[in-house]
């Protein structure tokens, strides 16, 4: 299934989360929406290859903030997520955050 179109959207949505923003379609679906007067709030653990994505979608001209944050911390991602939601009403989430087969059934039930 595809992403549908920004024009889909009656009112497109204006503040992005995406968990796992720093590679894989977590990325990709950063840079999707990233565009003028859009604001992504976008969350992995490696800072660096999170930046480099903020960057690129900052190229685009989209407002970004990142964390630096593990999706298994829940309660830190719930404050996360209430403070995204304050700085603007959240109007798209994607827990995207995750690992591929192989990693073990603990680990990703964890995620
Ligand atoms: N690709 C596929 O064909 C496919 C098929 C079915 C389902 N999926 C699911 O779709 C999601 C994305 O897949 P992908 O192929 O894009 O994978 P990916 O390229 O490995 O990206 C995973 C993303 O999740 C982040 N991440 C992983 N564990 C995390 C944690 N504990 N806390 C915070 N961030 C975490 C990674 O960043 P950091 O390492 O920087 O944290 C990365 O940004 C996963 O949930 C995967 O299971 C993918």
């Amino acid at each position: 299934m595809s992403a549908p179109a920004a024009s889909q959207f009656t009112v497109p949505p204006r503040h992005v989360v995406i968990t796992g923003a720093s590679s894989g379609i977590g990325a990709a679906l950063a840079r999707y929406y990233a565009r003028s007067g859009t604001r992504l709030s976008l969350l992995a653990r490696d800072a660096a290859r999170l930046e480099s994505v903020a960057q690129g979608c900052r190229s685009s001209g989209a407002v970004v903030e990142t964390r630096t944050g593990d999706v298994t911390d829940a309660a830190a991602m719930e404050d996360w997520l209430l403070a995204c939601d304050a700085r603007a009403p959240i109007d798209l989430l994607f827990a995207n955050a995750g690992i591929g087969g192989g990693a073990g059934e603990s680990l990703a039930r964890r995620v």
